[in-house]
């Protein structure tokens, strides 16, 4: 009662929410209306179920934009971090070439250069005996006239060695400078390899190791130091972007066979004498080429060639093969497929050995043209092709006559065959090959 009706005074009372009657007497009444049930049409219980419904999409509204700003924010944020880390990613390999591999690489290069000219009197002499010309050794043995050490050297020669000494003094310095920047364990080793014979060297050209020619046989140049830095060159080259993904593709049948059958097919081809092909291909390759390892399989050719002091990249379609030939820790190989290729004329040679075999006519012709545009004016494709179709797994082989080769090769890409030649097969009886070098003019 309190709640509706309020004293005025003593005989005045006013009604708050209801509506007052009276009879006439002092009987006042007032008869009290909900406040709720006056609302509109809306009735209160509905109203309390409306503005708890309002309030709980609310807090879901909040929620949700809470979450979904959190994970917007979160997103950025992560977004920036990567973004950081692949500037820094970047700046750190450029830093690599920049202040290491870049000018150690162009000192090589000054100092294959000069070797080249170095001692040539003396190198044909070692020639015609059937011999390699050390210069270590020769440095540490006495003349006839009692000589030793650069003293034996026309004066022409003594000049260029001061070079190469004087280059391989600037190569340890940047060696013992910036040896952090090596990633590679098995470079250090070899950089430890190099800088023992620019040492040795250095003291032999002073004439402190005389006599000890037979003590320092195993003090030898490590010919696979301009291939291995090439390739860390490439393989910081092709870091620099971390998101870099290799491209995915379904292999055909012929690859898959090389997916699956990796191991065996490794015990089969690793060991196989190449000799005989490599000596053809070497008339033609001068010293320290750049070489593209077209379809290398496991890498015998890629390693040999790098071990022989050549620069070699290599390439194959299967993703165990390039595995493998990456065992190696000189190699730089990339899974891709002959269609895929594109270095620009950057190779001296091509060497595909039994790998166009699997092609068809039609991918055949468009591999051709693509190792054409990889080589320089002058360079050389050396490739090899089964004579015969003895079939006994799932791969796909394809025989290509002369014909064909003339008129791909020849005709409308007007190179020029050097050499054609038979091998039986060297990891089986039955199987034979035929060898081509052709010539880009
Ligand atoms: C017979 S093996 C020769 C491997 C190596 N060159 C040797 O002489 O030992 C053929 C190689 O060609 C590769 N190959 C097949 N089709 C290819 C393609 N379309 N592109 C690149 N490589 C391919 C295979 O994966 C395999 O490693």
């Amino acid at each position: 009662m309190a709640d509706y009706v309020k004293p005025l005074d003593e005989k005045t009372i006013e009604c708050v929410f209801g509506q007052v009657t009276s009879d006439g007497n002092s009987n006042v009444r007032c008869s009290i209306e909900s406040p709720s049930n006056k609302l509109g049409p809306i009735a209160s219980d509905q109203l309390v179920v409306i503005t708890s419904l309002a309030t709980v999409l609310l807090a879901l509204g909040t929620t949700l934009y809470t979450i979904w700003k959190y994970r917007s924010d979160s997103r950025m944020r992560l977004e920036q971090i990567q973004n950081e880390k692949a500037k820094n990613h970047k700046f750190e390999q450029l830093q690599k070439i920049e202040k290491f591999y870049g000018p150690f690489n162009a000192l090589r290069e000054e100092s294959f250069i000069l070797y080249e000219h170095f001692a040539l009197e003396e190198k044909s002499i070692q020639k015609k005996q059937g011999k390699k010309f050390r210069t270590l050794r020769f440095l540490t043995q006495k003349n006839e006239s009692g000589l030793v050490g650069i003293e034996k050297l026309k004066p022409y020669d003594q000049s260029i060695l001061s070079n190469i000494l004087e280059i391989s003094e600037r190569s340890l310095e940047l060696i013992e400078s910036h040896g952090g920047y090596i990633d590679n364990p098995a470079l250090h080793t070899l950089l430890g390899k190099l800088a023992a014979h620019f040492r040795m060297l250095k003291l032999a050209a002073d004439g402190k190791l005389e006599g000890l020619s037979e003590n320092l046989e195993d003090i030898v140049f490590p010919r696979e130091i301009d291939g291995a830095i090439d390739n860390e060159i490439h393989k910081i080259e092709s870091s620099k972007n971390i998101n870099n993904v290799q491209k995915k593709y379904s292999p055909n049948k012929t690859v898959r066979f090389y997916d699956e059958n990796s191991q065996q097919y490794a015990l089969r081809t690793r060991k196989a004498d190449m000799s005989g092909i490599y000596d053809e291909f070497f008339r033609f390759i001068p010293k320290g080429a750049r070489i593209l390892d077209a379809g290398c399989g496991v890498g015998r050719d890629t390693k040999y060639f790098i071990q022989e002091g050549y620069k070699v990249r290599s390439f194959d379609a299967s993703a165990a093969m390039v595995d493998m030939c990456n065992e190696y820790p000189f190699a730089f190989c990339e899974k891709m497929k002959f269609s895929e290729i594109q270095f620009g004329p950057t190779f001296d040679a091509v060497w595909a050995s039994a790998s166009l075999l699997h092609l068809n006519s039609f991918d055949i012709e468009i591999a051709f043209k693509k190792l054409w545009q990889c080589l320089i004016p002058g360079g050389y494709l050396y490739f090899s092709l089964k004579q015969n179709l003895n079939k006994s797994d799932t791969r796909e082989y394809y025989i290509h006559d002369e014909i064909i080769l003339k008129k791909i090769l020849v005709d409308d890409l007007e190179m020029e065959l050097v050499k054609a030649w038979e091998t039986p097969s060297s990891v089986n009886f039955y199987d034979k090959f035929e060898n081509y070098i052709y010539k880009k003019i």
